[in-house]
């Protein structure tokens, strides 16, 4: 069917808006009429050479829309169905088989390679030439995308579908640190280092959890004072000299048990770890390019302190966002805080305006 969707053609170029040919969904596939899809700055490195996804492609991999139809062999779905499609997992590697989907050993192809897991492509132009798609198998910077079922997540219909789709990507990845690997207890101190859309949702969270204080890290103002609205009972601003460990120090008193680091910046993940009591968890979430390194105090982290790596907030999504969806329509994750909509034909300004931060989530909203 003609689609009309987002294509990157050059690195670090626009995207530009082109009618293109979706393939009619497999048997295990869903097709999904896209309403509203997420943009992560994964999308944007995904188009810069970061995963070397090849080019021309759609990316997109926050989508949230409604089944238009489903391959014979799929009982779970039908046409009508609300959706949130989530990230991709092999399910027969040795994390898949001990329910770690989000640390699946093939993800990455999976997630970047443009292909099915076959190889096959979905997209082609008007002239019959491929578009890499299948991005984390969705690209949903388009009005239509195939989905696997074992991928896609069946959400209430009461829900306003434009608000889900970040529950598939920084929703469920900053959510699902705090609430599935961290765990806290009411009234865990509760540092977050970066407050974009991940570090928001990983504080939402720590205050369902009963996390007290929730002390919240960032450069941006504005972003510090709808982290205090969103459930911060400290802030800190670290774009000037604040000595940022004296002050989590200063109010926690032995220092945090949990810190969650969303900046991507080594010397920010390091003050992240200082941060923490003994037998505290720093948990990495921001994704820095391959080499960047850290120094860490071995004397220190030796008092029984915890640093590890989180992908997708260890979610097992076909609970986990059902979750997270309750919790949006129960009041307690306002994720319309944090969101700027724009339409589909706007996603340059979208991103530019996501790269220098004037917008913490933008949602694009797909023709017709
Ligand atoms: N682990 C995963 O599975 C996963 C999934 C999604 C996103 N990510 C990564 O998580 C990170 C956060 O994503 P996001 O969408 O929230 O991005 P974002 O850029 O909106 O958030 C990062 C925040 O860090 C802040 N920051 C920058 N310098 C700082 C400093 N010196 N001190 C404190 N804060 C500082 C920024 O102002 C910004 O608010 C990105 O690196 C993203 O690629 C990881
Ligand atoms: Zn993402
Ligand atoms: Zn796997």
């Amino acid at each position: 069917m003609q689609i009309t969707a987002a294509v990157a053609r050059e690195r670090f170029g626009a995207f530009t808006i082109e009618t293109l040919d979706l393939a009619d969904p497999r048997p295990d596939e869903l097709l999904v009429r896209i309403v509203a899809s997420g943009m992560c700055q994964t999308d944007q490195h995904g188009r810069d050479g970061y995963y070397d996804t090849p080019l021309p492609a759609v990316f997109g991999h926050e989508g949230a829309g409604v089944v238009a139809a489903v391959g014979k062999d799929v009982t779970d779905f039908a046409p009508g169905d609300h959706v949130v499609m989530s990230y991709p997992w092999c399910g027969t590697c040795a994390n898949c088989r001990r329910q770690m989907e989000s640390h699946c050993q093939n993800s990455f192809p999976l997630k970047m390679r443009g292909t099915r897991a076959d190889g096959s492509t979905l997209v082609r132009q008007c002239d019959g030439a491929p578009v890499y798609s299948a991005f984390f198998q969705q690209s949903s910077f388009a009005t239509h995308a195939i989905a696997n079922a074992r991928f896609a997540v069946k959400v209430r219909n009461d829900a306003p579908l434009d608000l889900l789709g970040p529950f598939a990507c920084s929703g469920q990845t900053g959510a699902g640190a705090v609430l599935n690997t961290m765990q806290p207890q009411p009234g865990d101190a509760f540092a977050v280092f970066g407050v974009g859309a991940v570090g928001l949702s990983g504080l939402m969270a720590a205050r369902i959890a009963g996390c007290d204080p929730i002390i919240a890290v960032d450069i941006h103002a504005p972003r510090l004072a709808l982290a205090r609205e969103l459930g911060a009972t400290h802030t800190i601003d670290h774009s000037g000299r604040a000595d940022v460990v004296a002050e989590i120090r200063r109010i926690t008193g032995a220092g945090a048990r949990f810190s969650l680091e969303t900046s991507a910046q080594p010397a920010v993940f390091r003050e992240a770890v200082e941060a923490l009591m003994p037998a505290g968890t720093c948990v990495l979430l921001g994704s820095a390019r391959n080499g960047t390194e850290v120094a860490l105090d071995m004397p220190f982290l030796q008092f029984g302190r915890v640093v590890r790596g989180v992908i997708q907030g260890e979610s097992h999504p076909q609970e986990f966002i059902p979750r997270l969806v309750d919790y949006l329509m129960q009041g307690q994750m306002p994720v319309d805080r944090m969101i700027t909509f724009y339409p589909l034909a706007d996603i340059n300004r979208a991103a530019q305006d996501s790269t220098k931060g004037a917008t913490i989530k933008p949602v694009l909203r797909m023709p017709g």
